[in-house]
């Protein structure tokens, strides 16, 4: 069990209502932040903030010594927002521990996980005044509205960020004590779609039948989006899709996180989804299109007859490799544009983006971290997965940094990351204060075995 004053700057860390997405918690957010810097200054490392056109960036720097790979860690203070309220078991930023698990927005993603690093280097440095490897680490605010002030970033900053490998504890286990390497993540494409009928909300006695109503046609749209086999039916969507590798296949099969877990983690009555595809793959390696918010006409109680002037829907699209989410925006717009009937006008606005990512989970330093997983679950093989969630930053870590990224995920699958009463047990504190312990020692090995700066 961590020690009591580590659980309690957990809570602190948690107490802040950070929500990237919305401007009435900027304080929040920029006292997270600092709070972030200050912690990382009284373990001992030189901590900076950075101000950027959004959130601030925190960095800091343990000591820095030629002949040693330079290690990234990175993480997110943010969080998602927290509605619906009334779901939530306790107040979301008034974190309360029960058996052992943590509840309150932020306990997995991110803010226990990257705390749990934290923690690991606060030791280290304790026990060994120095730690095997140079370490920067790069906590941010803006994750869960897609880092749009962080390529930037990397780019102004990219010979202090210089390094041989980024770490990253931002997914999750595939079950409870099960170690799990995850070597690649979804890609993401936003979009905002609004469908206009008649220029004002009309009674729908008088009109209906006469004037084409934008709720049906947006429903229509939407329904006209995937194919009886549950595939996304828009021209040019599965262009790049590359078939999962045969060994991938094989290997899910024998994972834990099959049908039976997930019915049980959602609460859906069946699952559905992609012909042809298990649920593990269509969720690790298949793309979906993803309605996330809709919305139209009247919504109070009772009735009435309106015939709405607009409707409209967020979609989010989950990409694989090499889909290109630009290319797929054009994709979106060009569906409704052909099929959207002459009685509406539609207008789309993008949202954010973000690439996918793979690699060889056995290249570069990937053995060092499977290895750092045998340690800290002695005896037990890691699962080697890919995720369907995004971490956007992951791929500007390549094509800026040139560094590839260790996804070492400390949530676990049920943690209700995004959801009403997020997770995080306590346990995990140690776990992932070990994990980044092994990790620092199995990347200094590897680093002296290739002769790697
Ligand atoms: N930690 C998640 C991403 C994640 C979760 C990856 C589980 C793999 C498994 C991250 O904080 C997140 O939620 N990212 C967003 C990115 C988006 C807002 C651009 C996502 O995936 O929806
Ligand atoms: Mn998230």
């Amino acid at each position: 069990m961590p020690t009591e004053t580590a659980l309690n700057q957990y809570l602190d860390f948690l107490r802040f209502s950070s929500i990237s997405t919305d401007s009435t918690h900027k304080e929040q957010v920029v006292e997270c932040a600092e709070w972030v810097r200050q912690k990382l200054a009284a373990i001992g490392l030189e901590a900076t903030r950075h101000e950027t056109p959004g959130h601030p960036i925190i960095l800091a720097r343990g000591s820095h010594k030629a002949g040693r790979p330079t290690v990234l860690i990175y993480g997110h203070y943010d969080v998602q927002p927290v509605d619906p309220l009334a779901l939530w078991h306790r107040s979301p930023f008034n974190p309360g521990v029960h058996d052992g698990i943590v509840t309150a927005r932020g306990a997995s993603d991110n803010k226990g996980q990257i705390f749990s690093h934290i923690l690991g280097v606060e030791q280290a440095l304790k026990e060994k005044g120095d730690l095997p490897v140079n370490l920067i680490m790069l906590i941010e605010g803006e994750e869960e509205i897609g880092s749009p002030n962080l390529a930037p970033f990397l780019l102004a900053h990219r010979e202090e960020l210089a390094c041989d490998v980024v770490a990253i504890s931002d997914t999750a286990m595939i079950a409870p004590n099960h170690p799990t390497f995850t070597y690649g993540l979804r890609g993401l494409a936003a979009v905002e779609v609004t469908v206009t009928g008649p220029d004002h909300d009309l009674h729908s006695g008088l009109f209906g039948g006469a004037v084409e109503n934008p709720a049906t046609v947006l429903a229509r749209l939407i329904a006209g989006m995937h194919d009886k086999n549950l595939k996304v039916a828009l021209d040019g969507f599965y262009k790049e899709v590359k078939p999962l590798q045969s060994w991938e296949r094989k290997a899910w099969k024998r994972l834990p996180l099959q049908e039976r877990a997930l019915l049980k983690i959602t609460g859906a009555p069946a699952l559905r989804g992609e012909k042809g595809f298990t649920a593990l793959e269509r969720i690790c390696a298949r793309p979906t299109a993803e309605v996330n918010g809709i919305g139209s006409g009247y919504q109070g109680e009772g009735t009435k007859t309106v015939l709405p002037s607009t409707a409209s829907a967020k979609f989010t699209f989950r990409l694989v490799p090499d889909q290109d989410p630009k290319k797929i925006v054009r994709i979106v717009q060009a569906y409704f544009k052909k099929n959207a009937p002459p009685s509406v006008k539609i207008n789309i606005v993008p949202g954010h983006c973000g690439e996918s990512y793979l690699v060889d989970p056995n290249a570069g330093f990937g053995a060092a971290a499977q290895k750092a997983l045998k340690r800290l679950f002695p005896g037990k093989k890691p699962a080697l997965i890919r995720e369907g969630g995004t971490i956007p930053v992951v791929a500007d870590f390549k094509s800026i940094l040139k560094a590839d990224t260790l996804l070492l995920g400390l949530c676990l699958p049920d943690c209700n990351a995004h959801s009403p009463n997020e997770t995080f047990p306590v346990a995990h504190l140690d776990l992932g204060a070990n994990l980044n312990r092994y990790l620092l020692e199995e990347i200094a090995a590897a680093g002296k075995e290739t002769g790697r700066k």
